[in-house]
């Protein structure tokens, strides 16, 4: 009996079917109801009680293994004849395939170019490299001001010493770069990304992402900036979003100002998100200080302006109340995926 088993184990685990037919002949000459096995169940009821003990074990791990080379052949062979060959059931659904989706803050700075495009806005951008010049100095903040350091700048050393060359930490720098290029009228907004050197955290990052905007011509008053940015925000929120101005203070403009919202989560009834004043800052803004005109070579008596500035990734966590600024930048498909509705 030991013999047989161990000469139609070795048989069972070199079986490969060719076809269906192939296996079911294999089921029938081993588990069939007048099959080996059932066969060898009869045989067993013969032998010793001394030997029962030790075949007991052994007949039912050979059926077990029988049983199992069976099963498994079964299923290879229904999936190769669903999917291949003429059997193949066409009606079955198709495999799957894995979409990419576009990144939060691509949805976010496109929604707010379309607005200010509706406004006659132009579209520039710039170098992140920058230098000193259009950084700081042509934006009024003098040599050595304290303004500087409100920025915690990346600079990048030439021959082991710090230069005039920085990580931009603005857009205000394509602003400059535009008016020194141009004549006025200009109407334009500045995406880009900036950097500054903040310790990574769920509020703070070392590099972001900017919209700025500047709108240079004759008689602009702050009466304009004020309605602009009034009808941006009635569309990026929702009609009915309540702004207040605060005075603030910025080297490049004057008067300055920030810019809050009525909260986009409690609407002004108080909540963790605006820390129970009802109001949450989304950005900063002024009327150009006519030193940083003349900087750029246009006659300040003649022109006035408006600049403003946002964050897109602040915009976007009030959007989809998104806690932790790491999400950007993690690339973690799971939060990712989460916009997958959103392409556009
Ligand atoms: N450049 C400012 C900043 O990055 C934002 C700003 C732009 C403020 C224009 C006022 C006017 O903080």
């Amino acid at each position: 009996m030991q013999n047989k088993i161990e000469q139609y184990t070795s048989e069972i685990n070199s079986f490969q079917p060719a076809d269906a037919a192939e296996l079911e002949t294999f089921r029938i000459r081993f588990l069939g109801t007048k099959g080996l096995i059932k066969d060898l169940f009869e045989e067993f009821k013969t032998v010793s009680s001394e030997e029962k003990r030790v075949m007991g074990k052994v007949l039912n791990e050979f059926k077990q293994l029988a049983e199992g080379k069976y099963q498994s052949l079964k299923e290879s062979l229904t999936v190769e004849s669903e999917t291949t060959g003429t059997e193949a059931d066409l009606t079955l659904p198709g495999e799957g395939f894995q979409s990419g989706s576009r990144h939060p803050l691509s949805l976010v700075r496109k929604e707010i170019i379309e607005i200010f495009k509706k406004l006659g806005f132009n579209v520039t951008e710039g170098p992140e490299i920058e230098d000193d010049w259009h950084n700081f100095s042509a934006l009024n903040f003098p040599e050595e001001h304290p303004a500087r350091d409100m920025q915690d700048t990346f600079f990048i050393k030439k021959g082991g010493e710090k230069g005039d060359i920085a990580l931009r930490t603005h857009t205000s720098s394509v602003q400059v770069r535009m008016m020194e290029n141009g004549k006025p009228p200009f109407r334009a907004i500045m995406p880009g990304r900036v950097y500054r050197n903040e310790a990574i955290s769920a509020r703070a990052h070392c590099f972001f992402h900017q919209v700025e905007g500047l709108y240079i011509d004759e008689n602009v008053s702050f009466a304009d900036l004020k309605q602009t940015l009034f009808y941006f925000v009635q569309e990026l929120f929702g009609e009915g979003t309540k702004v207040r101005f605060r005075p603030s203070y910025f080297p490049f403009t004057e008067p300055s100002a920030e810019m809050d919202i009525s909260c986009t989560i409690c609407k002004g009834d108080g909540c963790q998100l605006c820390k129970y004043s009802g109001w949450v800052e989304i950005l900063g803004c002024g009327m150009v200080d006519p030193n940083v005109l003349e900087n750029c070579k246009i006659d300040s008596e003649k022109y006035t302006g408006y600049a403003f500035g946002m964050g897109i990734e602040r915009i976007t966590n009030l959007k989809y109340q998104i806690k932790d600024l790491r999400l950007f930048s993690e690339n973690d498909v799971r939060f990712l995926q989460q916009f997958q509705s959103e392409l556009i």
